[in-house]
């Protein structure tokens, strides 16, 4: 059995408890003789800035491109709030994004059975919601220069972010959308402000273009406003969404929402494929550090269980434990497994370990 380099990066809040439950998992997973791994850790965001003065040290860059794949917690909270801009805890993670060159951010958002009625919205617009919002991740404002903040002679200030998006960063990203909806229901949204923003306009008509190659899925333009409207009117229209770095943060937490709980959902971070048809890849949870709960054992790990579900798909080609993975945290949620985030009001809620265990039960019951 092939062993892979894990890199695991907890980073802040309630990012170490849940990655303890990943850990637990994947002590599991090797007994078990479904998936090998080697781990190393290292620190990221407020961690690394306690600990070295900046959120992502040169050191462990290195160690993230040289692993197989990077598993990251969280970054964030109120302790580094008054740090300087370029130190801040997110830095450390836009640093990965940027210099692995991880453009793809696949997040899915999957409502699940059991979860319908947490839902903020009525379980039959959200019971069997399978979304995947397929993010530009390297991209847009997030890095266009640029990006500044200028005194003006009158001694008021003037901030400027820049959106930018060039041909085949565009290119890229509509690729891996339609790769995805050929596995999927072979229909693909493309979000963007054509009607107001030129590098909307330019995203429209690249995304045009690719899609001429995929004549068996369909294509649909939404402006990203009306998307964000109608993910919370008839979510279920959508089955893989496009869209810029920025859109695609906003709303990928309208769609993390309708399925319930922001504790349930994992995402890919993945580069592009090289000549030996590998890909640089980190896997994170799309909920953040939770800083008002941390150290409590009460988070959900149930996302970041599900970013090493993710890994085994996306990085190791291994879809058959992935299945089992993502099959385990269903049973959990099945036989009433449940965090405070998603438990019924006054109902008995397990920890973050106590779901993490659980976990580890049902994948036992599944391989029987
Ligand atoms: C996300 C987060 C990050 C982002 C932050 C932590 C920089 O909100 O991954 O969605 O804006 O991309
Ligand atoms: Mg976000």
């Amino acid at each position: 059995m092939t062993t892979y380099k894990l890199l695991l990066l907890p980073g802040d809040g309630i990012g170490p408890e849940v990655m303890a439950q990943v850990e637990t998992v994947i002590g599991f997973l090797g007994q078990a003789g479904i998936a090998a791994f080697e781990t190393e850790h290292d620190l990221v965001g407020g961690s690394a800035i306690d600990a070295h003065g900046v959120a992502l040290t040169d050191a462990a860059l290195a160690r993230a491109d040289a692993a197989d794949a990077v598993l990251l917690g969280a970054v964030g909270g109120p302790k580094w709030a008054d740090v300087a801009y370029e130190i801040r805890p997110e830095s450390g993670l836009l640093r990965l994004r940027k210099d692995l060159g991880l453009f793809a951010n696949l997040r899915p958002a999957i409502c699940y059975p059991a979860l319908a009625d947490a839902s903020a919205l009525k379980r039959e617009l959200v019971e069997g919601l399978d979304i995947m919002i397929v993010r530009e991740l390297t991209g847009g404002v997030y890095f266009g220069e640029p990006k500044e903040i200028t005194t003006l002679p009158d001694g008021s200030k003037r901030a400027v972010d820049t959106q930018v998006y060039t041909t085949g960063e565009i290119e890229r990203i509509a690729h891996v959308a339609f790769d995805l909806a050929r596995k999927r229901s072979g229909r693909v949204a493309s979000a963007e402000k054509h009607n107001v923003m030129k590098s909307g306009v330019l995203w429209k008509e690249v995304v045009t273009r690719v899609h001429a190659e995929y004549t068996d899925v369909a294509l649909e333009h939404v402006l990203a406003d009306n998307c964000a409207m109608q993910l919370v009117r008839r979510p279920k229209q959508y089955d893989v969404l496009v869209t810029d770095n920025l859109f695609g943060d906003v709303l990928s937490d309208v769609a993390a929402m309708l399925t319930g709980s922001l504790g349930m959902l994992p995402s890919a971070s993945l580069g592009a494929v090289d000549d030996k048809g590998s890909r640089k890849a980190l896997y994170e949870p799309v909920h953040g550090s939770a800083p008002d709960i941390a150290g409590r054992d009460i988070a959900n790990p149930l996302a970041m269980i599900g970013s090493l579900a993710m890994a085994l798909r996306y990085s190791f080609g291994l879809g058959e434990a992935a299945d089992l993975l993502d099959g385990a945290i269903t049973d959990a949620l099945a036989s009433g497994a449940r965090t405070r985030d998603i438990a019924a009001e006054g109902a008995q809620a397990l920890g973050t370990a106590g779901m993490g265990d659980a976990v580890v039960a049902a994948l036992k019951a599944r391989i029987g």
